[in-house]
């Protein structure tokens, strides 16, 4: 049986944890390869350290500099040498590679996993798993077919916040039956990025589909039934407006609301800002017996301490007023406040053939599906049907699924 991520809350998570990482005798059993080392595999170097069940084997990036900073960040940790691979395939092709993460920009994901599929090895690819639903698509199909796990860097439901809203509405229906969902995330503009996919439609996929595809995933699996339609609001309103990267203008939406109604009758909402100063995530559900709001505030700067919560409004509730919540600060540090570490530990469990509920590639596309439909309404300005815009990307076969 599969192993639902909200089974334990993020206490029981921290506990747990804390006692494997007070017992010294670990052992690295599992060989991984990491193709693309900027921010997110650095942050994957990192955690894997920590958590020391995986060795970083070895690493493939286009640019030299990249792979010079995860050597340097692995340093950090261990004295381990590490594996500078000069091709994509004679990294794949390595025999002692036990795992593939694919940690490279958005639109090159589809391209770089058909080529590491080959190898039959199981396979971590960053979010969002392509920049279109048709290369979405293929990748799910192919999933299917792939002799080892696909998993997908979904990692926001290993927050701590979210982690315990969902034990709260799945586990103990603190909420009764839930009707409205609204999420909500407020931050600075996006960062600076290897030549600067991020600031681009084309390389990215588009805001929502980047970035926000956390949040419609986190949504979907709350809601737990299949979207029916989405109306949404958005542009580009303040960052990157006199930004050019080699003679191309930035084409990217900083700020949008979207609304998306559920077949099984539930409603939500998703609001994003990205001209905030400070990092702020709210999700707040209503149910038949009450509200739950889980939330957090993070900062860039470093001075600031990160604050989760979650709140139940729910007479006689423990969390009636507001409760803090975490995980270890070696944890958190460690990047997305502990989200990414218990990722890693997912991968490194399902390598030990144990039962996980990490992102699996139909989540993946499902996010993607509810996020470009919502690029698309800002466009048309206009509603649009979920089952129209599977079909209209030839993908209706998998919504019906
Ligand atoms: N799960 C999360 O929360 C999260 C957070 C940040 C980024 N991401 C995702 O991780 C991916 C990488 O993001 P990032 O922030 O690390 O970007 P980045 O620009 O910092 O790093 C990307 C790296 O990939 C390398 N690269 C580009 N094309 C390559 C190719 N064809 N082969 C090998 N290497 C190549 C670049 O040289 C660079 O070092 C993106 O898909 C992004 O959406 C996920």
């Amino acid at each position: 049986m599969v192993k639902r991520f909200y089974e334990e809350t993020s206490g029981d998570r921290s506990k747990r944890v804390n006692e494997y990482l007070n017992n010294q005798c670990r052992n690295k059993k599992h060989n991984l390869l990491i193709i693309g080392t900027g921010l997110i595999g650095r942050e994957h170097i990192r955690v894997a350290s920590l958590l020391g069940a995986a060795k970083i084997h070895g690493i493939y990036d286009s640019n030299e500099n990249s792979m010079d900073l995860a050597e340097e960040e692995l340093q950090k940790f261990s004295n381990e040498k590490l594996i500078r691979y000069n091709s994509i395939k004679s990294a794949y092709q390595d025999p002692a590679v036990d795992a593939i993460l694919i940690c490279t920009p958005n639109y090159t994901h589809h391209q770089i996993f058909l080529e590491v599929a080959k190898s039959g090895k199981p396979i971590f690819v960053e979010k969002p798993m392509a920049t279109s639903l048709k290369d979405g698509a293929e990748i799910l199909r192919l999933s299917s077919k792939h002799p080892a796990f696909i998993q997908v860097g979904m990692q926001y439901r290993y927050k701590a916040q979210y982690v315990d809203a969902f034990h709260e509405v799945k586990v103990l229906k603190s909420l009764g039956n839930i009707k409205t969902i609204s999420m909500s995330e407020y931050r600075p503009p996006f960062l600076d990025k290897v030549e600067q996919w991020n600031k681009f439609n084309e390389f990215s996929g588009g805001t929502f589909v980047e970035k926000c595809c956390h949040y419609f995933d986190l949504i979907n699996l709350l809601a737990d039934g299949q979207p029916k339609d989405v109306f949404a609001s958005g542009g580009q309103a303040v960052n990157f407006l006199n930004f050019a990267h080699e003679g191309r203008k930035s084409d990217i939406d900083d700020h949008g609301f979207a609304i998306i109604n559920y077949r099984n009758g539930i409603r939500a909402n998703f609001t994003l800002n990205m001209f905030a100063n400070e990092f702020y995530e709210e999700l707040v559900i209503t149910g038949e017996k009450g509200r739950l709001v889980a939330s957090e505030k993070a900062s860039a700067d470093k001075k600031r301490q990160t604050k989760a919560s979650i709140m139940v409004e729910v007479e006689g509730h423990q969390h009636y007023e507001g409760s803090k919540i975490g995980y270890p600060p070696s944890i958190e540090k460690s990047g997305h406040h502990g989200a990414t570490f218990f990722e890693h530990e997912a991968l490194i469990s399902q390598l030990q053939q144990k039962e996980v509920d990490a992102a699996t590639p139909r989540q993946g596309l499902m996010a993607m599906l509810v996020a470009s439909a919502a690029q698309r309404s800002i466009s048309e300005n206009n509603v649009v049907s979920i089952a129209e815009h599977a079909e209209r990307n030839g993908i209706k076969e998998i919504l019906n699924q």
